[in-house]
């Protein structure tokens, strides 16, 4: 296993040397520790955490402040993986200026060391601005949710020729103003496979098949905890959220049966301090 910090030019290098990534959610302390020592080279602080950690319907109130809480606790457990945070809706819509001084904040406050942000050419003058103002900017193509609004949903995006070639071009305009890797969520194989060939940055999949540099999932997916929805993208590798009420009815049972604590979960005193009691 890598044990060498995952840097920006590790990422540049690994799409030269054809090693795909490996890119993780995170959104806690512990969760972090574990998944920087099984050694995955990237953890995203997505603004996914409005779902999967705080029970938003979708990510649109998700707010700065929340991110930089949750960057922050996984900075303090993240060792040799780069550490990306997401900008959350309405952070980078504003103005360049909102959008570098929010984007500062995840490096200064959060210990993040880029920032990713969704959309092509509507935002590029603010991933210009990013950029230029020396912080990493990660992409996001495709199926961008912080667009459900305007998607009607969360659907495959890309499926016509004409969203294809704009999907594309928004690819390569991205790449212009300074990226270092594009998410592609949720479009066909095929496309994902034309944009990874075009690009010399890499791009990270979700949902976009198998020839992409590197794939990203959601942790709660993998480990299968967050049961309200499955996309039909996701692995489940462990199927915790059953482990997890399993343990949880063991527990439940032992305290009603008294069966827990037992001798060894307590603390004893001297017995003859017992008897002056
Ligand atoms: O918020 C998130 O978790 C994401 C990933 C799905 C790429 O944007």
């Amino acid at each position: 296993m890598a044990t060498e910090k995952f840097t920006i030019q590790s990422f540049k290098s690994a799409k030269i040397e054809k090693r795909p990534i490996s890119m993780l959610t995170a959104y806690d302390y512990a969760t972090a520790t574990l998944l920087d020592e099984a050694g995955v080279d990237t953890l995203l602080v997505g603004d996914s955490l409005g779902m999967v950690m705080l029970g938003y319907e979708n990510t649109l109130r998700v707010t700065m402040d929340e991110m930089i809480h949750h960057t922050k606790a996984v900075a303090r457990g993240t060792r040799r993986a780069l550490l990306i945070a997401d900008m959350p809706f309405l952070s980078y819509h504003v103005s360049v200026e909102d959008a570098i001084r929010n984007a500062g904040r995840f490096i200064q406050e959060g210990h993040a060391e880029g920032v990713k942000l969704e959309g092509g050419q509507d935002v590029i003058e603010k991933v210009r601005g990013i950029v230029k103002a020396q912080i990493p900017v990660l992409g996001h193509l495709g199926l961008t949710p912080q667009s459900l609004n305007v998607f009607g949903g969360f659907k495959v995006q890309g499926k016509d020729l004409e969203a294809a070639r704009r999907l594309i071009d928004d690819a390569l305009l991205l790449q212009d103003a300074g990226v270092f890797g594009i998410v592609l969520e949720c479009v066909p194989d095929q496309l994902a496979r034309v944009i990874s060939e075009k690009l010399e940055i890499p791009t990270i999949g979700i949902g976009a098949g198998p020839h992409c540099d590197g794939q990203v999932l959601v942790i709660q997916d993998l480990l299968g905890t967050f049961r309200r929805m499955r996309p039909k993208f996701v692995k489940t590798y462990a199927e915790m959220g059953d482990s997890t009420v399993n343990a949880v009815k063991n527990y439940i049972e032992d305290v009603q049966q008294k069966r827990f604590p037992a001798k060894e979960h307590s603390f004893q005193m001297e017995p003859s301090l017992v008897e002056k009691l």
